[in-house]
């Protein structure tokens, strides 16, 4: 079960109190103006998508996701009170929004059901509002066994490393299946005569995969049963049907008819399949490149903000190269609470590492980057970040294609004064700490966009517009 937890939703559009404090009109044009825009993590996830999406949601008129799916957690704090979401789009929250997950999402039905209970039990009426591709993906039962057994039977066979370290939710399988297509399951087939049958052709066959991976992974196995999946399968299609549509014709329509579109990136840049660092990385297309495709719609988005934590986090396995297994990573992942919203793993922790992230606002076309997290920085007494790498004595200022050449890669860093004091009361980047803004402006000056956003606190409030 997801774990949402909305209980106060009383949230008005019109009710979003600027950042800056003053009316809609002082918002920067960028905030307003855009017909499309897409919010996407530059690093290797839980940057704070979630809490742009939303701020965001407030002019907006439809919010999308179009990759990923359970794995990702975002988590949205209004008022004190912290959400959580994993399938449905963070846009939810805003009563004016029409909300659509995407053909390019992988769906677990009971879990997207589950969100939905839990928003519907809070008071955010969800009917008429949240969208299903009739064209995305089914994570079927047998998908997250599988992903664990892979990774079990990997590391039993090649060591620990040889595992990606996945959330468990089986995201990889899925999209194994997909471009399998004799073992897939679209939303569309659970409403197709043929559905019991199909269900009893794939489900005899990933029992003999499941089976022969157990054994590797010298792991017991319990032998799925097709005719209860297939119920379970019928109560969810029966449930979610009312909500099953040709999203990709309503999004096309919303944006015929000047609807302002906002697309909600998953996962981040660097779990990206094909530009990540693979193959520690999730399975879908997690840069704005993978818009098209898994929202169904041409043209992309007109501004694309880039979500960066202002140090370094990744979960699960693979290089990160600015990692730091001491007093400070420890220090940024209590200051920052760097446990998975989705798995509660502890996030590793390091200094931002620019070398990444000029590659990632490349690589998505960030316009412009929301510096997030910088609260977590205060009060540190040294502060770091990593301008270029040396790889066998030589510089580079791209990362490696292979995985264990950036695991090598030795950062070079450049030493920033640090600042101290509470960041959470500032109202304007202006009112930063010298030091704080001269880091924004370091990162600004590094990643060649500006730095529009800095967030100082996981609140809507806490959000600084340049
Ligand atoms: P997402 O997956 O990119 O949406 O990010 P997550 O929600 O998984 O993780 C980001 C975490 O940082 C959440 O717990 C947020 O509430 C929190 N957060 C977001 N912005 C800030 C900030 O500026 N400061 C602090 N201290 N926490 C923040
Ligand atoms: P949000 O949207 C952080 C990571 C997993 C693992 C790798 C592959 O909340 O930022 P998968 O289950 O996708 O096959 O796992 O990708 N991963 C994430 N890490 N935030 C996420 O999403 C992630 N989605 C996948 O930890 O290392
Ligand atoms: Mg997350």
């Amino acid at each position: 079960m997801p774990d949402t937890r909305l209980t106060s939703m009383a949230v008005d559009r019109e009710s979003m109190i600027p950042p800056d404090g003053g009316a809609a009109g002082s918002l920067p044009a960028w905030a307003v103006a855009s017909p499309t825009t897409a919010v996407i993590g530059l690093q290797w996830g839980d940057e704070g998508k979630g809490k742009i999406v939303d701020w965001l949601a407030a002019r907006h008129d439809v919010v999308v996701r179009f990759n990923g799916g359970a794995n990702a957690g975002h988590s949205v704090v209004v008022d004190g009170q912290r959400h959580a979401l994993h399938l449905v789009p963070c846009g939810v929250l805003h009563p004016g929004t029409d909300n659509i997950v995407g053909n390019g999402v992988v769906v677990d039905l009971a879990g997207l059901r589950g969100e939905l209970d839990a928003l519907e039990a809070c008071g955010v009426d969800t009917t008429g509002r949240v969208w299903l591709s009739e064209r995305a993906h089914v994570v079927m039962p047998w998908h997250p066994v599988e992903d664990r057994l892979y990774e079990s039977a990997a590391a039993r066979v090649a060591g620990a490393a040889a595992a990606v370290g996945t959330t468990g939710r089986g995201i990889g399988p899925c999209y194994a299946d997909k471009a399998l297509r004799t073992t897939a399951v679209r939303v569309a087939d659970l409403y197709a005569a043929d559905r019991p049958a199909r269900i009893a052709r794939i489900t005899a066959l990933k029992n003999a995969t499941l089976k022969a991976l157990a054994e590797v992974a010298a792991t017991s196995f319990d032998p799925l049963d097709a005719a209860a999946i297939d119920a379970a399968v019928a109560a969810d299609a029966a449930a979610l049907a009312p909500r099953v549509t040709d999203t990709a014709r309503r999004l096309g329509d919303a944006v015929a008819n000047g609807r302002r579109v906002l697309y909600e990136g998953a996962n981040a840049c660097l779990l990206d399949v094909d530009h990540g660092t693979y193959p520690y990385a999730t399975a879908s297309q997690t840069t704005a490149l993978g818009i098209g495709s898994g929202a169904g719609i041409a043209g992309g988005a007109r501004e694309v903000i880039g979500i960066a934590k202002a140090y370094q986090t990744r979960v699960g396995a693979g290089p990160m190269p600015t990692e730091q297994v001491n007093a400070i990573g420890e220090r940024l992942r209590e200051r920052g609470r760097e446990y998975g919203t989705t798995t509660g793993r502890p996030r590793r922790c390091g200094w931002l590492d620019l070398v990444l992230l000029r590659h990632t606002v490349r690589l998505t076309g960030a316009t412009r980057v929301a510096l997030m997290l910088l609260d977590v920085l205060a009060g540190l007494p040294s502060l770091k970040v990593a301008v270029s790498y040396s790889l066998d004595g030589r510089a580079i200022d791209a990362p490696p294609a292979l995985a264990e050449d950036l695991a090598r890669c030795e950062p070079v860093y450049a030493d920033l004064e640090p600042f101290d004091g509470s960041l959470e009361p500032c109202t304007s980047v202006d009112a930063l700490p010298a030091a704080a803004l001269a880091y924004v402006r370091f990162v600004e000056a590094a990643v060649g966009v500006p730095v529009s956003i800095v967030s100082v606190g996981p609140d809507r409030a806490q959000t600084l517009l340049r």
